[in-house]
Order: C-alpha cells, then sequence, then structure tokens
C-alpha cells in the first residue's frame, strides 16, 4: 500500500492506494477521527458489487451505516438528487460530527462531496473512488458539485475530503471503455508534468490495460501525487490548477456539441489532447518528436485520436467560447511545451479554427 498526503494546512488529508483495502474503510475512517454515522452514497451498480464489504468494514469499527443511493448517470449529478440526499441526512438525523463516504465514480464523489459541503454548513466526507477517472482525477483536490440544466458543474464548492480510500481492485469490474476512457487522465499527467511516467506507459500500458495490481498502485499514485501538486499549488483553480485542463478545451467541447452521448469524457479528451499537442507543435511550442509520442500512447491505449466527420469545425469552436474558461474573446489553451512541460497561451477563436482545419 502507498500512502500519500494532500498537503493543505488544517484541511491536509492522507490518500490511501492499495489492493484488497476495502476491508479496512472503518479502521481508515476512525485514524482520521470520525465517528459514528455514516452516510454511503452510492449507486445501485456500484452498490450490489461493493456496498457489503464496505458496509461491514464500517460496521466491524464500530461505525453507524446507512446507505443512501442514487441512480447511476451523469444526468442524476443534479439538484434533484442533492435535495434527495439531504431529505434522508435530515431524516436519519446526521449531525455535524457524522460523515458522507463517495463510494462510486465521479458523479457519485462530486454529488455526495457537494452534500456535504453544503448539509449544516458542511460536514466532513470521505472519498472511495471505484473508477480509474476517480481515482486518479476527481477524488483528489476537492471540487464537489452538480450540473444545472445550463451546464456541467455550475453548482458547487472547493471542499477537500478527511481521506481518500483507492481499491485497485474495484477496477476488476469497470468496463472496459471505462477503465481505457480514464487512461485519457493518466496519459495527461505524463504529458504535462512527469516524463517519467509517460515513457512507463509507452512500455507498460498493456500490462496495466491487463490490471497489474502493483503496476495499478505505482501508476494511481504517481498521479495522485501529481495531482496533490497542482492542488498545493493553486487549490481555488486561480491559475496553475488549469494545467490539468490540458486537452480539456476541445475535449469538453466535442463531448458538448456530440450531445454527450458519442464520447466518453476521457475519449473526447483523447481527442482534445491529440489537437493540444499538434497546436502546440504549430505553435512552435513542442517539437515533433514529443508529438508523435503523444499520438502514438494515446493510440496505444485504445483511444480514439480525431474529431469525428459529422462534427462541424465551426459548432465545436462555438462550443469552446461558451465554457467558462473562455475570456476576452480569446481562449486560454493549455499548450504542451516538450513531454512534461507546459505554457500557457491565449488563441483566438479563428487561429484555433485554422489551426484545426490544416
Ligand atoms: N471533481 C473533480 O475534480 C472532477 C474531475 C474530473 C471529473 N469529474 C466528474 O466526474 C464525473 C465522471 O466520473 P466517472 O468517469 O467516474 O463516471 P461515473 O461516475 O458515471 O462512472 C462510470 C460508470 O461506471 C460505473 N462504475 C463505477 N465504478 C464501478 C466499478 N468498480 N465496477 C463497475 N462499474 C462501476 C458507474 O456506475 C457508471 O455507470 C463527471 O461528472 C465529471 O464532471 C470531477
Ligand atoms: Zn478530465
Amino acid at each position: 500500500m502507498q500512502t500519500l498526503k494532500v498537503n493543505l494546512g488544517d484541511r491536509s488529508y492522507p490518500i490511501y492506494v492499495g489492493s484488497a483495502i476495502l476491508a479496512r474503510a472503518g479502521e481508515f475512517l476512525a485514524q482520521a477521527g470520525l465517528r459514528g454515522k455514516v452516510a454511503v452514497v452510492t449507486n445501485p451498480t456500484v452498490a450490489q458489487l461493493y456496498l457489503d464489504p464496505v458496509h461491514k468494514a464500517l460496521a466491524n469499527s464500530g461505525f453507524d451505516a446507512i446507505p443512501i443511493l442514487v441512480p447511476d448517470g451523469e444526468e442524476h449529478k443534479s439538484v434533484a438528487s442533492l435535495q434527495m440526499i439531504y431529505d434522508r441526512l435530515i431524516a436519519e438525523r446526521f449531525e455535524r460530527k457524522s460523515c458522507v463516504l463517495a463510494l462510486g465514480g465521479g458523479v457519485v464523489g462530486d454529488l455526495a462531496g457537494f452534500a456535504a459541503a453544503t448539509y449544516l454548513r458542511g460536514i466532513p466526507y470521505v472519498q472511495v473512488p471505484t473508477t480509474l477517472l476517480a481515482q486518479v482525477d476527481s477524488s483528489v483536490g476537492g471540487k464537489t458539485g452538480v450540473n444545472h440544466a445550463h451546464g456541467k458543474n455550475l453548482i458547487g464548492a472547493f471542499c477537500q475530503p478527511k481521506l481518500v480510500l483507492i481499491a485497485v481492485t474495484v477496477l476488476q469490474t469497470l468496463p472496459q471503455r471505462e477503465l481505457v476512457a480514464g487512461l485519457a487522465e493518466v496519459i495527461k499527467y505524463g504529458v504535462i508534468e512527469d516524463p517519467a511516467l509517460f515513457a512507463l506507459l509507452e512500455e507498460k500500458i498493456d500490462q496495466l490495460i491487463q490490471l497489474d495490481d502493483e503496476l495499478l498502485i505505482q501508476t494511481i499514485s504517481t498521479c495522485c501525487a501529481i495531482k496533490a501538486k497542482v492542488v498545493e499549488a493553486d487549490e481555488r483553480e486561480d491559475d496553475y490548477r488549469a494545467v490539468l485542463n490540458f486537452g480539456h478545451t476541445i475535449g469538453h467541447a466535442l463531448e458538448a456539441v456530440t450531445g454527450y452521448t458519442q464520447f466518453l469524457h476521457g475519449e473526447a479528451v483523447g481527442v482534445g489532447m491529440v489537437k493540444a499537442a499538434a497546436l502546440s507543435a504549430q505553435q512552435g511550442f513542442c517539437d515533433q518528436g514529443s508529438l508523435d509520442r503523444v499520438v502514438g500512447l494515446i493510440k496505444q491505449a485504445g483511444l480514439p485520436t480525431e474529431i469525428p466527420g459529422n462534427v462541424s469545425l465551426p459548432g465545436l469552436i462555438q462550443a469552446m467560447e461558451v465554457d467558462k474558461k473562455a475570456a476576452g474573446g480569446k481562449i486560454k489553451f493549455v499548450m504542451c511545451a516538450g513531454l512534461g512541460k507546459t505554457r500557457f497561451h491565449w488563441l483566438s477563436p479563428s487561429e484555433i479554427l485554422n489551426a484545426l482545419s490544416a
């Protein structure tokens, strides 16, 4: 097992990454100073697989675990689900010392985290992420929230968890397509911060897809350490934390113009990273060798690399402009400046359109 720490003063917390550590959930919660009632927020898909072991682990350490199930799917990361969670917390008489445990992917994590951040002006919560994306990205860093009819993640709060418990064994039941989508974020960390991680992935990505436990623990720990470092430097995304958006400007736009039905988030980010790296090369930030390696690894992972023919490029650019990161007519892009290095660069919509059409 690996133990990491996110250093944020009195909001610091540990991240545990191991194989069979779900059974020790109660022990870790107790160590973090939690006690009493725990609302285990999850969905039916994950509950069927992992609610029992987590429930038992909590009960064994003297916790009173109360499951709260939300239907599966991004559309349920909503104000309606939030309302339902508040109703249950109130009915079960949750107090300031009680806590919430998010057992699931990023949808459950963001929703349960925001419920905890706001119920009684904030009660502690714990992340137990069960998708690769949630294990390397959404469970660390304290961004919580729900979607609104006018856009994703429009309502939310920065609120750090009390601990993150990552059991890599749960990935064995994750559909392959979700696993590969999560790899996009893993590759992203290599591109933006860590050439050694990138090289390891080039050598061993197949072994990772085969779910080699030790390799998963090593890789996920490396990703969480990078995310922790970025969050420690810029918790509320005033500036530097935006490096985590590498590949996301085009990726988010691609998800939006295809109605969130054609691409999983990581798949859209795969395409977005290829295009962002190509743009970086065109603008003179990135050498051809690094570009070729980025494209090669994304392909090797089994992620898509091209914008589908049915997507209109002007429509895609328009979607980027409405993205909340656009300001003053120019769009803030994270450029790859060679493997492990980034630069922010502002581009006008026509410059992006020209580059994507080239
Ligand atoms: N807070 C952040 O910093 C942050 C960062 C990135 C993404 N996000 C958010 O994360 C969400 C996406 O998260 P996601 O990709 O984990 O999707 P998800 O939570 O929808 O999970 C994907 C699917 O896998 C299922 N599942 C989860 N764990 C499983 C397991 N171990 N075995 C079998 N099935 C399992 C889920 O039920 C779901 O059907 C989005 O809402 C996005 O906005 C948040
Ligand atoms: Zn992402």
